[in-house]
């Protein structure tokens, strides 16, 4: 049977992203719509969240489906030794799909290749989060009316950001050119930089960020340093404030640019950027319950056809 997990974006062709896009784009006009009547959705969260696992339980709601799961992995048999296998399995046997994030890279691949039900990766360690990646697109498509073409500045904790991973990989479609900036410590580990090589994707990298690094940005993608992901505090304390986006940093800007955040912000992006136009975090983040009801319905073999059909209902 064909596996329909989503585990990372990269498995994902052009043509299956714009699709997406276009599904994502009903759901946004028309959010309630009970086509996952009768479908259970597990959502297996091993590491925190907020936006990833709400979105996805709204979207899973407001399609009808019913929702399990799990917040803290404390609270479950994983703290009585059992093994990530015997939980998939467990939950495989209650629900039709599982959302799951993990703080081990892998995870995900690990999960799809046993269950029986399809996996979707919520974050696997500081590897891939693809689910954020389709919000992404969508938030720079809604934006900037296209996604080719485009100067995106990925900006703050480029080692352990798996945001900034899985958007890299899907971008290579669309012909960008990235700007990678980060202190040493956090610079882009060499695999993406070998894999924008190898998939002709132009890249350029700075330490400095300034009003004029910034000057030609379409999106200034900025992230938060992974605390959780340092083996030394130490470390984490010398970087964790090296860039600040300020509103007055913004004043020469291109007109078009949005600011991008998956968020949480700590304190990369000043709150006096919050009223900015081209501040779009959090818009970006609504964007997710839309994009998250097109990867839940694609993964379920629910078509856009199927979308459209119900819509005229
Ligand atoms: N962007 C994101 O993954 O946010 P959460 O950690 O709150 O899910």
């Amino acid at each position: 049977m064909e596996n329909r997990s989503l585990v990372t974006i990269a498995e994902h062709s052009k043509e299956k992203i714009l699709y997406l896009l276009e599904m994502a784009k009903e759901f946004e006009k028309k959010p309630n719509r009970k086509i996952l009547d009768g479908k259970v959705v597990a959502t297996l969260f091993f590491e925190p969240s907020t936006r990833t696992r709400l979105s996805f339980e709204t979207a899973a709601n407001r399609l009808g489906a019913r929702v399990i799961g799990f917040t803290d992995p404390k609270v479950t048999s994983s703290s009585k030794g059992e093994t990530l296998k015997d939980t998939i399995m467990m939950v495989s046997n209650y629900a039709d799909i599982i959302v799951m994030r993990h703080f081990l890279e892998g995870a995900a691949r690990y999960a799809s290749e046993v269950a029986p039900v399809p996996i979707v990766n919520a974050g696997d360690g500081a590897n891939q989060h693809p689910s954020q990646t389709m919000l992404d697109l969508y938030s720079i498509y809604k934006t900037q009316g296209t996604l080719e073409n485009l100067n995106i500045y990925l900006v703050g904790d480029l080692k352990y950001g798996r945001t900034v991973h899985s958007l890299l990989m899907a971008m290579r479609h669309f012909n960008p050119t990235f700007h990678f900036i980060a202190p040493e410590e956090l610079k882009m580990p060499e695999e993406y930089k070998i894999y924008c090589k190898e998939h002709h994707i132009k890249y350029k990298e700075y330490t400095d960020f300034n009003e004029e690094t910034i000057a030609d940005a379409d999106i200034l993608y900025m992230t938060r340093v992974q605390r959780e992901r340092f083996t030394d505090l130490m470390e984490y304390e010398r970087v964790k404030d090296v860039y600040i986006l300020r509103n007055k940093m913004l004043e020469h800007t291109r007109p078009n640019l949005r600011i991008l955040h998956p968020l949480p912000r700590v304190n990369e992006i000043a709150y006096d950027v919050d009223e900015n136009p081209k501040a779009y975090y959090f818009q970006q983040a609504q964007n997710g319950l839309y994009a998250r009801q097109a990867i839940l319905c694609d993964v379920l073999g629910i078509t856009l056809d199927d979308v459209i059909k119900d819509a005229k209902k």
